[in-house]
């Protein structure tokens, strides 16, 4: 039995696992920890075949505290082995927590980049793995980089992205410096151990907006992951044109926490930003993001949806955090990312509902959609008319007390712009939960938005024409119809399917046997 250690882990773990399994607002087909808390992804990849999803936790509660690295393995994306944890804190450097980090592969040798912490602070420490990945050996050189660089007054210091360039390794932390903004330090090895600072790669300008903007980059970037959005690798000439992305999370000791992402051009020593965009309208809710390229070549991203209740109420649960379905990232003709969830997801579908396309929805009418349930995939396509708004309602309760609302609407002047917002005012009846709006733009032709609807009782993503808003939701899981209205204007309903989804745990799922 593992030794409990906080003053809020108080529960058993057998009972954490049991409370964990009983709450009817843990989802069944996103993956989630045995029990205790999950956050941000790490070390996502494709070895041999084989999808590794590491990830912050703790297994003592739902609360932040000595994290560990959590470990679970999958052959499609969709259903999770849990494996065994992979790095746990030990005396030294990482005696208070392993951070977040990521996987590389060494010459073969499976290899953990992370960020140690100890004595409030964090530096980047290395761990090499079996080559089966389910056991690690931390280096007796940690931390590999003793302390950040000389003579910057930084905010904070952590969190890696590590990619092999030429003959040599790059990595980037991310930090800020206090004064201008959040930025990542680049580095160069030529075998993990030894590091090299090259410099800021670029430093974002905190006094640009304030930070309740949705877009402010606040005071440190964390999670910062570097890619190429199209053929070619980082450093090499971009045979298409197509730019680098560098995503972070911008965070703030008041506040902020949202990602975000630049497409520029890294050059090897810099980065020269081009435009700024938003990754998720939902915020924090995705937050933290990594990706990676698998075996064909696709970019995978995961983020971590965390938590609209309280820290009571976590505890109380005995879980906290959700991690994000998979999702695709390609490159719009806009030149801004576009996402979608993995396909091989549509294997949980089950019952099909067709609802009649080819009709015309006007204000003050709804749609008799005859679609229900708590965990559903909605596949909507529509055409709204300038001034158009369109409300689909899910977990919406019998009497329609509680509903979470995604609303699209279609600017009145004909232009080809509209919102995508998600109410969250009546999800539910506990007012103690967050219910604030969510909102972004979200382009559209000749009024037409593609629109999937993941619902999985509390966690609840969204792409509409390729945008993604993800948040979570409370509902008191009395009902869970789908309605369709429009509340202005008119829209045609071209197609709408859904079909409800089946969990990927079934009651075998458990902590694995210590020892
Ligand atoms: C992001 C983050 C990282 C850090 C980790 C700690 O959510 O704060 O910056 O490494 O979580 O769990």
């Amino acid at each position: 039995m593992t030794e409990l250690t906080h003053p809020l882990a108080t529960v058993p773990q057998d009972e954490l696992v049991a409370r964990a399994e009983a709450d009817p607002l843990r989802p069944r087909f996103h993956f989630v920890s045995p029990a205790g808390w999950l956050n941000d992804p790490n070390g996502v990849s494709h070895w041999d075949g084989t999808y590794h999803l590491f990830y912050q936790y703790n297994p003592e509660g739902a609360f932040h505290h000595r994290i560990q690295w959590g470990h679970a393995t999958s052959t499609d994306l969709v259903t999770w082995v849990d494996q065994p944890v992979a790095l746990e804190p030990s005396e030294g450097p990482d005696a208070d927590g392993c951070w977040s980090g990521v996987l590389v592969n060494d010459g073969g040798t499976p290899t953990l980049v992370y960020s140690g912490r100890a004595e409030g602070k964090e530096l980047p420490c290395v761990a090499v793995g079996t080559p089966d990945l389910l056991s690690w050996t931390k280096d007796p050189g940690n931390p590999v980089i003793g302390a950040p660089p000389a003579g910057v007054d930084i905010t904070a210091y952590r969190d890696h992205c590590v990619w092999r360039e030429g003959s040599t390794w790059r990595q980037l932390v991310g930090s800020g410096i206090r004064g201008l903004g959040g930025t990542a330090f680049l580095y160069e090895s030529s075998d993990l151990r030894s590091w090299d600072y090259l410099g800021p790669l670029f430093i974002g300008d905190a006094s640009q907006g304030d930070p309740v903007d949705t877009d402010w980059t606040g005071t440190m970037w964390e999670c910062v992951d570097l890619f190429r959005a199209g053929e070619g690798s980082l450093g090499s000439a971009p045979a298409d044109g197509a730019p680098d992305v560098l995503v972070f999370s911008a965070w703030d000791d008041g506040e902020t926490r949202h990602p975000l992402y630049w497409t520029g051009r890294y050059s090897g020593d810099t980065f020269e930003p081009e435009a700024l965009h938003r990754l998720d309208y939902g915020g924090r809710f995705f937050y933290a993001p990594q990706s990676f390229q698998d075996e064909s070549n696709r970019r995978v991203m995961f983020g971590w949806m965390q938590e609209g209740r309280s820290d009571a109420a976590m505890v109380e649960a005995g879980w906290s955090g959700v991690m994000s379905l998979p999702r695709v990232t390609t490159l719009a003709k806009d030149g801004t990312l576009e996402f979608a969830p993995v396909p091989e997801i549509e294997k949980l579908r089950r019952s099909h509902v067709s609802v009649p396309g080819h009709v015309m929805v006007a204000a003050g009418t709804s749609v008799e959609t005859g679609v229900s349930g708590h965990q559903l995939d909605l596949e909507l396509d529509m055409q709204l008319a300038p001034g158009a708004e369109v409300r689909l309602g899910v977990l919406t309760s019998p009497d329609g007390a509680e509903e979470t609302l995604i609303v699209l609407s279609r600017a009145a002047d004909g232009t080809p712009s509209g919102t995508l917002r998600l109410d969250r005012s009546r999800s539910s009846l506990d007012p103690d939960v967050d219910g604030e709006d969510k909102s972004g733009p979200l382009p559209m032709t000749d009024g037409r938005v593609h629109l999937r609807v993941l619902v999985d009782r509390s966690a609840v993503e969204i792409f509409a024409n390729g945008k993604p808003l993800t948040a979570r939701v409370y509902p008191t899981m009395g009902g869970g119809r789908v309605t369709l209205a429009a509340t202005e204007g008119s829209a045609r309903l071209l197609s709408f399917d859904a079909w409800t989804m089946a969990g990927i745990f079934d009651s075998t799922r458990n902590l694995i046997p210590e020892g």
